[in-house]
């Protein structure tokens, strides 16, 4: 057992380094997020994203993405629950899930949607090392098409105004 947790931990630490983060550089100093006019239209994208979209993200994103982690058994190993909290801090300053759209973190809307879309596209999330812990938590087709055309439909309307 011992052995597999040492395999598991540079897997924490690397796993996922393979995203790109174009917003790096400036984001954090990007205190904007949500544009007055534009509240109407987060509401119609919340509340698709409410009956379509969310129940996916509580079953496979949300143990980092949110205020709401289910902690696994590994987390009791010192050490490892170190690695866990660094692990979902960093997610949910990059993307918090927990109150709807439009998402916290350090992105505009429009951005958070871009992202989603290339992470979900690319199946880089979630991260490989979670995917070993937590069988089947890798995006079906089915909901990554649904989320794909979620993301689609709302980048028009933000893009669109409408
Ligand atoms: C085990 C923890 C974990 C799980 C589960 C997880 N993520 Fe992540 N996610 C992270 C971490 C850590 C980052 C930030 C570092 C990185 O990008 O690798 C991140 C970054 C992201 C980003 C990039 C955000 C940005 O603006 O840079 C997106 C999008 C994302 N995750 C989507 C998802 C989706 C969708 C799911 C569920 C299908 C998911 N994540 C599940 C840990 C997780």
């Amino acid at each position: 057992m011992k052995a597999i947790i040492l395999l598991m931990i540079p897997l924490t630490v690397f796993g996922h380094g393979n995203i790109k983060h174009s917003e790096k550089k400036e984001s954090h100093q990007t205190p904007v997020k949500v544009d007055d006019s534009f509240v109407a239209i987060y509401k119609n994208i919340n509340a698709e994203y409410k009956i379509k979209v969310e129940a996916i993200f509580k079953g496979k994103c949300f143990d980092c993405h949110s205020g709401q982690t289910v902690y696994p058994w590994y987390y009791k190993i010192p050490g490892v629950n170190l690695l866990i909290d660094s692990d979902i801090k960093e997610a949910r300053s990059h993307l918090d899930m927990s109150d709807g759209f439009p998402f916290k973190g350090h992105g505009t809307p429009l951005q958070d949607l871009g992202e989603l879309e290339k992470t979900v596209k690319s199946n880089s999330m979630p991260p490989l090392y979670y995917k070993l812990f937590h069988d089947k938590s890798s995006l079906t087709e089915i909901e990554k098409e649904t989320i794909l055309n979620w993301v689609r439909k709302s980048k028009v309307r933000l893009e669109e105004g409408q």
